[in-house]
């Protein structure tokens, strides 16, 4: 699903912030990429998005391969990727009931699909009540609930949170941790980034561990899930 063949990154100022990295995450894994800040995690994502694409070596994401990649496919993969960002990117004059529909209508679909699509989704991320609210009108854990829920509504293959408990407390990371726990059991791989060491030590995932750039833990050994369907999204 996710490979990394020998990735280094090197950035325009010549800073290498990601160095030989080797790296697999197979279908339905839940893995938690931790390191301390500045280690190369939102980097590492961003090559997963294809946002910013190896200076050596190759990364293959759903079928796509950084060293082929066109610009105009670029889209099509980012379809089949749902991503959390650690500054949330919302839409701040639109509702949030506008914020998750967006990310649907850009894909062509029926307006009457889109709505149906969206409550089911805002239902389930326990938004329903606050579809009118503009995002400043929300509390941190809500409004990151409404990037899940803009981030899953179609229906990804892959999950990317960067830091979704950033700012959070510790009850409210728990909720968000649990939804993304869900959203995996339907099939859907999840990478999260992450240094919380509250949420690494409560639960029991596969870590990649970054430092200074290089991979020191966690980088082949991918766990297969004992049984692996297609995602089953119920949404
Ligand atoms: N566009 C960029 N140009 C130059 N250096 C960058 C750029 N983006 C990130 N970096 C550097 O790369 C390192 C890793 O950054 P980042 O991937 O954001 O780390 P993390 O998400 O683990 O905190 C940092 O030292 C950062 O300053
Ligand atoms: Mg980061």
């Amino acid at each position: 699903m996710i490979q990394f063949s020998h990735v280094s990154k090197t950035y325009d100022n010549q800073f290498e912030a990601l160095n030989d990295i080797d790296l697999f995450i197979d279908k339905a894994e839940f893995v938690l990429l931790t390191g301390e800040s500045g280690a190369g995690k939102t980097t590492l994502l961003k090559h997963i998005y294809m946002e910013e694409i190896p200076s050596v070596g190759q990364v293959f994401v759903c079928g796509y391969e950084s060293k082929y990649v066109r610009r105009k496919d670029i889209p099509r993969l980012r379809r089949k990727l749902g991503i959390v960002f650690q500054d949330f990117r919302l839409l701040y004059d639109r509702n949030v009931f506008e914020n998750v529909a967006f990310a649907m209508r850009v894909t062509g679909v029926r307006e009457r699909i889109v709505k149906r699509k969206v409550w089911e989704v805002l239902a389930h991320t326990g938004l329903s009540h606050k579809s009118s609210f503009l995002p400043s009108q929300l509390s941190g854990g809500e409004q990151q609930r409404v990037c899940i829920a803009r981030a899953i509504i179609n229906s990804p293959l892959v999950l990317l949170a960067d830091e979704p408990t950033g700012n959070l407390d510790t009850a409210v990371s728990l909720e968000i941790f649990s939804l993304l726990q869900e959203i995996n059991s339907w099939g859907t791989t999840v990478v999260v980034a992450t240094h919380d060491d509250h949420l690494i030590k409560r639960y029991h995932y596969r870590q990649l561990v970054l430092h200074g750039g290089v991979l020191v833990k966690g980088g082949n050994q991918s766990i297969k899930p004992k049984t692996w369907k297609e995602p089953q999204w119920s949404l």
